[in-house]
């Protein structure tokens, strides 16, 4: 049994996910960054899981970008999906509109995982709107590991 768990990520806490769930996951676990150039074929895998943070109501790029190259693929897999966010209450709304209605279908788990604002790393207007958005001023950090435990039973059934 293997899986392939593919990130993208801009300030490192879709990546921080990703690793604690990889640690959650039994048998191998192939952990990809999609920023970096490497690409994997989602063909070599029992399982697949992609995630990504929402920026201005959208979903990285290069996760949304490998969700539309690989989809005929992914639907043969048993298929995981998550995303990060800080809008809790839209956090379902903006998980439909990251992901391909038939991946979402498909999919054994759709999860939101949480959030982060690792204020150092925001650049001048990223900072603007957190202050003006979620009235942040300093880093906040909250991860679901519950979700990422839920996504597990679901997939692996442990
Ligand atoms: C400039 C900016 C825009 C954001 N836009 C949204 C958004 O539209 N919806 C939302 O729920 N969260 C939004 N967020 C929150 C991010 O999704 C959250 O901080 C996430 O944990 C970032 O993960 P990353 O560090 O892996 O990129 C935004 C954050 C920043 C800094």
């Amino acid at each position: 049994m293997n899986t392939l768990l593919v990130y993208e990520g801009k300030h490192g806490f879709t990546e921080k996910c990703a690793r604690l769930l990889a640690e959650k996951i039994p048998g191998e676990v192939y952990l990809l960054d999609l920023r970096q150039e490497e690409q994997a074929d989602p063909k070599n895998y029992d399982t697949v899981i992609v995630g990504g943070s929402v920026y201005m109501g959208k979903i990285r790029k290069e996760a949304a970008a490998y969700c539309r190259v690989h989809k005929q693929q992914l639907l043969k897999k048993k298929l995981g999906l998550f995303i990060c966010c800080a809008d809790s209450e839209k956090a379902e709304e903006q998980a439909e509109a990251a992901y391909p209605a038939e991946l979402l279908q498909h999919a054994a788990a759709v999860a939101y995982f949480g959030y982060a604002f690792y204020f150092e790393r925001l650049n001048f207007l990223e900072k603007a709107v957190v202050r003006v958005v979620a009235g942040a001023n300093s880093t906040r950090e909250d991860i679901n590991t519950e979700a990422m435990e839920r996504m597990c039973t679901a997939l692996y059934g442990q």
